[in-house]
């Protein structure tokens, strides 16, 4: 049985103070959690901050984003060893944020997958469409080949080692979740997809809904057979929120 996750990714917030209580609170209640892996993504300066509060816990942690480079004349590049070298276990990639604010293209996106499986990350590769995509019938088309982009590059084994995170561009910070229906729809096309090149990979991945989950309605989209945890916004900077669906997560 696929196991299940749960990833918060904190975006560009969070100060030493406020993280240090938000870690505390996390660190304290994950300890009782069993049966979902909790992850938590944060700025890249406070991974040291991270890995001196939550080492020896039962949460991870990861980058938000990393370079497709090694080391070498990238300025402002993070490469994947140094996440490694703050205890990091997954690099989140081809954030829709990344993508349409910082110009990250299915190319650029395969290439920092690679380069994050390469140093023994797990990537968590998001995908999804705009509203003006979905309104247009285009989900399956724009989702599909953001998939496709990264089994070309990196073969569709490589897969086995990574999370797919499916974010519906509309839903990320809106307070407008896809429906549980809506995201099972398009988390079956996405291991359908993946199962035409190999089934025993799409049967095993983990793949995550993120846009709006809160505590309120995590239990729902959870319930849903090919939703096995959530990339975590906005709740996931407030303790008692992210735990809550962390729990609701877990399998009974
Ligand atoms: P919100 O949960 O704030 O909608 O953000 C979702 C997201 O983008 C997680 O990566």
């Amino acid at each position: 049985m696929r196991g299940r996750l749960v990833a918060g990714n904190w975006k560009s917030n969070g100060d030493l103070a406020a993280n240090q209580l938000l870690l505390g609170h996390l660190r304290a209640a994950a300890a009782g959690l069993q049966g979902v892996d909790c992850v938590v993504c944060a700025p890249y300066p406070y991974l040291f901050q991270i890995q001196q509060l939550l080492a020896g816990s039962t949460l991870t942690w990861g980058g938000q984003d990393v370079s497709q480079f090694g080391a070498g004349a990238y300025t402002g590049a993070v490469t994947a060893a140094m996440l490694r070298e703050f205890g990091c276990r997954y690099a989140i990639v081809g954030h829709s944020e990344r993508r349409s604010i910082f110009g990250e293209n299915n190319a650029m996106v395969a290439a920092k997958f690679g380069a994050a499986l390469q140093a023994g990350l797990t990537p968590i590769l998001c995908v999804g469409e705009t509203l003006q995509e979905r309104e247009s019938g285009a989900m399956e088309q724009v989702v599909g080949a953001q998939i496709d982009a990264v089994v070309t590059a990196a073969g569709v084994a490589a897969l086995g080692k990574a999370v797919v995170a499916y974010e519906p561009v509309w839903a990320i910070g809106t307070g407008k979740t896809a429906t549980p229906e809506q995201a099972q729809a398009a988390h079956a096309f996405i291991r359908s997809r993946i199962a035409a090149q190999d089934a025993v990979v799409a049967a095993e991945l983990k793949i995550l809904y993120g846009g709006s989950v809160k505590a309120a309605n995590a239990a729902q989209l959870f319930a849903m057979p090919d939703i096995d945890g959530g990339l975590i916004g906005g709740a996931a900077l407030v303790a008692e929120e992210f735990m809550a669906i962390c729990k609701a997560a877990q399998r009974h």
